[in-house]
């Protein structure tokens, strides 16, 4: 993965250090945050207002665009011509090594032929239905049943939903289970060696010029030695998960390393994949279950549509949804898109052109130049949604009460075209059996009320402060009859 999954990689790009122009003037004087909350609603706000729907921050050199033809044309048509580039891969190369996140070309190539093979398989979603399944009625349910209704208690909602997907992503890619969710809530040293090793790593991003964070490597001082500690650990950590993966034995195992190990010895490259999947799979699905939990508290009328949907689809006397019944639930996954249509995980991405080009509305590209794609404010334009595009509404995903996708090059939350999201169903699957089972159980009520979401910079949306929220029982379950294992 690249710095697709931060928004603060600004000064790093930067290719003219002065320029007059207002939206470049704002940009370095930070007058936009007088007026607005996030960098990504300014870029919302100027990209509604310009006709191409293209704007450029020329101290940056970026050219960023919200126009689907130019999407399309960028991921799809042109593909080869907008590769990753070597400026993300250098910022992310100690950490992700050569991922499939990380790469292009040949390298890139082949290992989106092995995973889309392991990962389109129908075996393997029922696998991570299971492993979600166990995670939901196990840990996640037991641990918000333990503060509901209990006198001032309060959750972060948010860091609870990345300890879930955290076990769920270790349990799917290694067939080893962390345990973060577990009632004590105890500390995982690799989750926090993780942690530490993207944020420093997208923070490379921040430096005034890449020199800095370079000489600082060389020197191995300041950040640049805590990121080289971070990353020694989530080493280790990772040669630990591949030695008791040989050890449990791979061969008759369905995770997704076992499945790589068949094919490779080569630790290294097994290594890469254990990292790129956690990051692929962790922060990704709880940015979107955290917005997607907020927009639930203010827009209580949509939960309780879920909830009547859940009603008719699930037995009276049946706990939980079955992996055909989360697929029957055409509202659920209206609300699910419509969540990530606002709220992103990633909010942008971008690309480097390999030659001069011309976008399909006319924008002149100069070989070099970042050019971004933008589903935040894609999700935002008047011109793809219409007027109403501010309001949340799944009723706009439904025909007839069937969901309705819309072209992936509107809509390109997971990315689309040659490189799409390759986790896509599973995240939208984990996703809805969390809703389905949370909402029928709790009612969750926000600590703070807020008209609009604040995002911290970082490899993917985190919001602001976290998420905390008081969580009420709708109607109690006897426990689980066996303990999770
Ligand atoms: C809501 C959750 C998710 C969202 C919004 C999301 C979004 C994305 C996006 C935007 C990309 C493109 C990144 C880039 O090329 O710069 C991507 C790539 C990818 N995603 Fe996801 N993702 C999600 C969950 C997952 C999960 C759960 C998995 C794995 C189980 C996964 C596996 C991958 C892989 C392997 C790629 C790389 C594809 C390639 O480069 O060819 N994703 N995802």
């Amino acid at each position: 993965m690249e710095v697709v999954y931060c928004s603060v990689p600004h000064l790093f790009w930067r290719k003219k250090f002065w320029c007059n122009c207002d939206i470049c003037n704002s940009y370095l004087t930070s007058s936009w945050s007088l007026e607005f909350n996030n960098l990504c609603d300014w870029y919302s706000h100027l990209l509604q207002n310009s006709t191409s729907q293209t704007i450029h921050i020329h101290v940056l050199g970026n050219t960023i665009t919200a126009n689907p033809n130019n999407v399309e044309y960028m991921l799809k048509t042109q593909f080869d011509n907008y590769p990753k580039g070597k400026p993300f891969s250098t910022i992310l190369g100690d950490l992700l090594g050569r991922g499939i996140f990380n790469v292009d070309g040949d390298s890139w190539n082949f290992q989106r032929r092995k995973a889309s093979r392991e990962l389109g398989t129908i075996s393997i979603r029922s696998y991570a239905f299971e492993i979600v399944t166990a995670e939901i009625r196990y840990r996640l349910l037991p641990l918000l049943s333990s503060v509901a209704g209990k006198d001032g208690a309060v959750l972060d909602l948010q860091e609870v939903l990345r300890r879930f997907s955290f076990d769920n992503i270790c349990k799917f890619s290694f067939g080893l289970d962390p345990g973060c969710l577990e009632l004590t809530l105890p500390i995982s040293h690799f989750a926090d060696a993780f942690d530490l090793a993207t944020k420093l790593s997208a923070g490379r991003a921040m430096a005034a010029s890449p020199l800095v964070w370079k000489i600082k490597r060389l020197f191995n001082i300041g950040t640049e030695k805590m990121l080289k500690e971070a990353i020694g650990k989530v080493d280790i950590l990772a040669k630990e998960v591949i030695r008791q993966r040989r050890k449990l034995g791979f061969s008759t195992n369905q995770d997704l390393l076992s499945r790589f190990m068949a094919i490779t010895e080569d630790e290294l490259y097994l290594r890469d994949i254990v990292i790129s999947f956690i990051l692929a799979g962790r922060d990704t699905v709880a940015s979107a279950l955290t917005c997607f939990f907020w927009l639930m508290a203010t827009h209580p009328e949509v939960a309780v549509k879920i909830r009547d949907e859940s009603d008719h689809i699930i037995k009276p006397n049946q706990e939980f949804a079955t992996f055909q019944q989360v697929r029957e639930m055409h509202y659920l996954h209206a609300a699910v898109y419509e969540s990530m249509r606002l709220y992103p995980p990633v909010q942008f991405d971008s690309k480097f052109a390999r030659d001069n080009d011309v976008l399909p509305d006319g924008t002149f590209v100069k070989k070099g130049t970042r050019v971004t794609y933008h589903p935040y404010a894609m999700g935002r334009m008047e011109t793809i949604w219409g007027t109403d595009c501010m309001e949340f509404m799944p009723e706009r995903w439904l025909e007839n009460g069937a969901f309705c996708p819309v072209s992936p090059f509107k809509y390109p939350a997971f990315q689309a075209g040659v490189r799409v999201c390759l986790g896509k169903e599973m995240a939208l699957m984990e996703m809805k059996s969390v809703a389905v089972s949370v909402l029928r159980r709790f009612d969750i009520n926000l600590v703070q009320w807020g008209a609009m979401l604040g995002f911290d910079p970082g490899l993917t949306a985190t919001v602001r402060g976290g998420l905390p929220v008081v969580v009420t029982e709708r109607r109690k379950i006897a426990p689980p009859s066996s303990t999770y294992c």
